[in-house]
């Protein structure tokens, strides 16, 4: 029998390892992808499955944990190489490298893949932008025919070498380059919007068939060379997902040997949970990793009475964190959260600018002396937006709203989908200014695995937008906005750390976001799949890597 590794092994280390070849690996999810389309993906759980189909210039490696988030040069020979203060950046492809169809990879096919991906907000507008606005391809408009040439701030000299020419220095173009969107396009092959359903692949397995919302089969891709891929092993001689699954159902898939894995990667239901976490010989399957998130919520500093900070800090204070990790499950949920940085990024550093207590409860003289300060003992009104369709989420605002309560801060929670609510409710500060919403639920992770890719979009004044806006504190504070800029041209990590520091403390001085939960998720690692291990780059299982027996 199988001697079963405990539980969390798969954190710190590969549970199961094998080079067995061969089976079926069964992977099982609510939903759908995002997109398959690698120019129009935002969800981290697609960008690991992507791992599976399409290469990038770098990618992570395959390890557990922070090891997961070193970088390994993919398509290209080595990581890039700076020039110009970090503003030149060349990669120079492997050799040997080939589509599905046999045909050979180009630095003009990757040109034109950050190209497309870079045009029309309408049509391949759901990625992150960093490319666009680094390579000073801004345009904002009606989905029109990407530029055959691409911008012409990215080069390529000759079939095999890619020069990106930044208008500013970008000291993490190599975590740039392990997005989707370096994943090579061949341009005959591009259906603009129906890309996404058949993707070209050049990683070890191909799109064999793709039914939105019910299936994707994956197959060898006969053109993949291991000679020339660092990272991927083709372990399972075929991959299946089954799509648009009910929660229960997914996990009730997982225990009876229908799936092996769920795909989203934010582990199972809370009823499974228990009945996991009763039974020794599940429990010692499942992993409970931090996800690399903060669940935070925001108080925006121009809406009144958030506009005077002490009403802000007597929130902070007055905040019951345990009842809002209650919500979420208690500890298995994750752990009470006081920095914006997760734990999982280089430049955290723990600390905490408003204690609640020991028991996390709150600090209610502390929130007291706050109201006093800002000329309102007897505290004020204000308005929550969450999202029940994210239950826990709302759960936790209604814990917030009662802590609140005890030092006469009436906060009444607001529900909206979840589907709009960047658009047009939470991230859309006039309609917040409207309603008096001065309170916002909210979750961040890591664009890349870096404080950059964590507090650029939350926290640079420059980065507020009337819609699909993230910095919901609408802070715009010159010192942090300059941090930033010179934190993403330091080339130095350890600098770079300390900065992405500073800016923690500078935010939380602030107290424009609460920072409450590092949410953890509880996985559960199917008996037979090979090579299971938590990777720090995605925080979930890495697919890639995995094999089934
Ligand atoms: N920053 C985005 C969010 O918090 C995406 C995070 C995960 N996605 C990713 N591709 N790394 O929703």
């Amino acid at each position: 029998m199988d001697i079963e590794p405990g539980r969390n092994a798969a954190i710190t280390s590969v549970v199961r390892p094998s080079d067995e070849t061969g089976g079926t690996l069964r992977l099982a999810r609510t939903d759908d992808f995002d997109s398959l389309d690698p120019g129009n993906t935002y969800y981290a759980y697609t960008w690991n499955f992507l791992r599976f189909i399409g290469r990038t210039l770098v990618t992570f490696d395959t390890a557990p944990g922070k090891a997961g988030q070193r970088l390994v040069p993919d398509l290209a020979e080595s990581l890039g190489e700076s020039s110009d203060g970090g503003r030149t950046w060349t990669y120079r492809l492997r050799e040997g490298l080939r589509f599905e169809d046999g045909s050979p990879v180009t630095a003009a096919d990757v040109k034109y893949a950050i190209a497309r991906s870079n045009y029309g907000s309408d049509v391949l507008g759901s990625g992150p932008m960093y490319f666009r606005h680094l390579l000073g391809t801004d345009y904002q408009g009606p989905w029109r025919e990407p530029d055959v040439d691409g911008p012409v701030t990215l080069e390529t000299p000759d079939e095999r070498t890619l020069v990106f020419r930044l208008q500013r220095p970008f000291a993490a173009l190599d975590l740039l380059a392990t997005m989707p969107n370096t994943t090579p396009v061949p341009r005959s092959a591009d259906t603009g919007a129906d890309y996404r359903l058949r993707p070209v692949s050049t990683g070890p397995y191909l799109i064999a068939h793709y039914e939105p919302g019910k299936q994707a089969v994956l197959e060898p891709n006969p053109h993949w060379d291991p000679a020339t891929d660092p990272v991927r092993k083709r372990r399972a001689s075929r991959i299946t997902v089954t799509l648009g699954v009910a929660p229960h159902e997914v996990d009730e898939m997982l225990l009876d040997g229908r799936a092996h894995v769920d795909l989203a990667g934010f582990g199972v239901q809370p009823s499974t949970q228990e009945r996991i976490l009763a039974d020794p010989v599940l429990r010692s399957r499942t992993d409970n990793p931090l996800t690399g998130f903060t669940w935070i919520y925001c108080m925006s500093s121009r809406i009144p009475p958030f506009d005077n900070i002490h009403c802000r800090r007597a929130v902070q204070y007055a905040t019951d964190k345990a009842a809002m990790q209650k919500a979420y499950g208690g500890p298995i949920g994750g752990d009470i959260a006081t920095t914006i940085l997760p734990p999982t990024l280089d430049g955290y550093e723990p600390f905490d600018r408003y204690p609640v207590g020991e028991d996390g409860t709150g600090d209610l003289e502390a929130a007291r002396a706050e109201l006093a300060a800002a000329g309102m003992p007897d505290g004020f009104r204000t308005k929550i937006a969450a999202r029940k369709d994210r239950l826990k989420e709302y759960r936790a605002a209604e814990a917030l709203a009662a802590g609140l309560a005890r030092v006469g801060i009436e906060a009444e929670v607001l529900d909206f989908p979840s589907g709009d609510y960047f658009e047009s409710y939470g991230g859309c500060p006039a309609y917040l200014r409207e309603h008096g919403i001065g309170i916002i639920m909210f979750g961040w992770g890591a664009d890349f695995p870096d404080g950059y890719g964590f507090l650029q979009q939350i926290l640079d004044g420059r980065a507020i937008k009337p819609r699909g806006n993230q910095n919901m504190g609408e802070l715009d504070d010159p010192e942090i906005n300059e941090l930033l800029d010179e934190g993403a041209a330091c080339s130095d990590p350890v600098r770079r750390a300390q900065i992405w520091h500073r800016i923690d403390r500078l935010a939380m001085e602030h107290a424009v976001i609460v920072p409450y939960l590092y949410p953890r998720s509880l996985l559960y690692r199917a008996p037979e799949t090979r090579n299971v291990l938590v990777t720090g780059s995605f925080g979930m299982y890495d697919y890639v890597a995995m094999g089934a027996s």
